[in-house]
């Protein structure tokens, strides 16, 4: 590790934790170089290794569903637990994120969450938040979810490196990547959920700091501001962010988002589309009912990844009781910027928050960091690109992977 890399390391945890952690004795800080990206809908590990950033393959991919499925005698993390998610529905447990660190008695949100969820959410007595899960006597806490899906990176970090492992290696510190809306209390339980996957020490990094940092814009060489847009599955946010050269750090000027907007709203809008326009596949849905709702947005949900790269796509929706039969569809991007023209517009929105609170026109932007799956959208990259101009747009780094490489490269890596 060079040491320049240990000045800025200590300058972001200055940033990000205050004054008390600014003193890091570099042989800890060099110690750091787990990077995690603990998501809504899904997780990813990222390792500094010999000054560059790999990302932790768990049973060969990249990214794990932050999924666990519990019963009286079985847990499941990850890719295993999500495959049981159409069986076991009150059994597995997701968009625990959601829920962390959440007051039931003081934040009227969790209301809102609740409806969306399919198991029971309900308060422990003193406020904090339980999630009943049948054979599960004593509920389970969205930290303990957090917690789990925690261990498993961590052992598919450990495991990357059998050399060292062979010798009892462990990682002992990491940087766990949160929303900048998270409050103390949200904060904190993220940073026990990782106490209790056996890290010792536990950094907190704002999220749309980790993706600038992965786009390597913190080695600017003039003050700039850089707009954050991440766009996953099931949420946006939106932030607004200064690179101060004096002191190497990004302020966060401002932040938006819309808890509720994602790739998984543009799929349900394809379906409808689908559904609406083509008489086919009406009477397959009339006749199939919930598996054939499903089958239709898994097809659309493909379609729609494969418009990132090719202008139309013809794809095949098994039909039937046993899926054999097939009907023949097409999607385009004009098509689907049409379809999604309301999300799309909805999407803006935090856009424009963030500017009007920092008093900003869109050329004041130097910078627009593009992460989340839904960054890959076509019709999403030529919204922004309208808006703020082309040149400024960043989405080189797979916009999946961005959020745990800047947490892996946060310290000097
Ligand atoms: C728990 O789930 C596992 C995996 O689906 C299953 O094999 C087992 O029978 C379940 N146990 C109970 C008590 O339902
Ligand atoms: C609330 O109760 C739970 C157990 O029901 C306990 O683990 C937790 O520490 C309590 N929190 C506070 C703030 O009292
Ligand atoms: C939730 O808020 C109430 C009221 O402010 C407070 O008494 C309680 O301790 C809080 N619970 C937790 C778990 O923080």
């Amino acid at each position: 590790m060079d040491t320049s890399g240990c000045v800025l390391t200590s300058l972001f945890v200055a940033a990000v934790l205050g004054p008390v952690l600014a003193v890091i004795a570099p042989e800890i800080v060099g110690e750091t170089m787990l990077g995690i990206d603990l998501g809504t809908t899904f997780s990813v590990a990222a390792v500094c290794h010999r000054g560059h950033v790999e990302v932790v393959p768990v049973f060969g991919q990249n990214t794990v569903p932050s999924v666990v499925f519990m019963n009286s005698t079985t847990t499941l993390i990850g890719s295993s637990a999500a495959a049981l998610r159409t069986h076991f529905p009150k059994n597995t447990i997701f968009d625990a994120k959601r829920l962390i660190g959440r007051n039931y008695s003081t934040d009227e949100l969790i209301q809102e969450e609740q409806e969306s969820l399919p198991f029971k959410v309900f308060d422990s007595g003193n406020g904090s938040v339980l999630l009943g899960v049948p054979g599960i006597a004593e509920g389970v806490t969205p930290q303990r979810v957090g917690t789990l899906v925690l261990s498993q990176l961590k052992a598919a970090a450990e495991a990357a490196q059998p050399w060292r492992q062979f010798f009892g290696f462990r990682y002992k510190s990491v940087t766990i990547s949160v929303p900048v809306a998270f409050d103390n209390a949200q904060r904190s339980a993220t940073v026990k959920a990782g106490e209790a996957a056996g890290f010792r020490m536990v950094r907190i990094l704002e999220e749309p700091i980790a993706a600038a940092i992965s786009f390597g814009l913190h080695h600017g060489t003039r003050e700039r501001t850089v707009l954050v847009f991440d766009m996953g599955g099931g949420t946006l946010d939106v932030a607004l962010l200064r690179l101060e050269l004096r002191t190497r750090t990004f302020l966060i000027m401002g932040s938006s988002g819309d808890p509720h907007l994602g790739g998984e709203d543009f799929d349900r809008a394809l379906a409808a589309h689908f559904t609406e326009t083509h008489d086919a596949v009406h009477s397959a849905i009339g006749a199939g009912g919930d598996v054939m709702k499903a089958r239709l947005v898994k097809a659309v949900e493909m379609a729609k990844q494969r418009l990132a790269t090719t202008p139309d796509h013809t794809f095949s929706l098994p039909v039937g009781k046993e899926g054999t039969d097939k009907l023949q569809l097409s999607l385009d991007r004009g098509t689907l910027k049409e379809v999604c023209s309301s999300l799309l517009e909805r999407a803006m929105n935090p856009v424009y928050d963030v500017l009007m609170e920092a008093l900003m026109e869109p050329d004041d932007v130097d910078d627009v960091v593009m992460v989340g799956g839904s960054s890959r959208l076509v019709a999403v990259r030529e919204m922004l690109g309208e808006f703020f101009g082309d040149k400024v747009l960043n989405y080189e780094t797979d916009p999946d992977l961005a959020i745990a490489v800047g947490s892996a490269m946060s310290f000097g890596c």
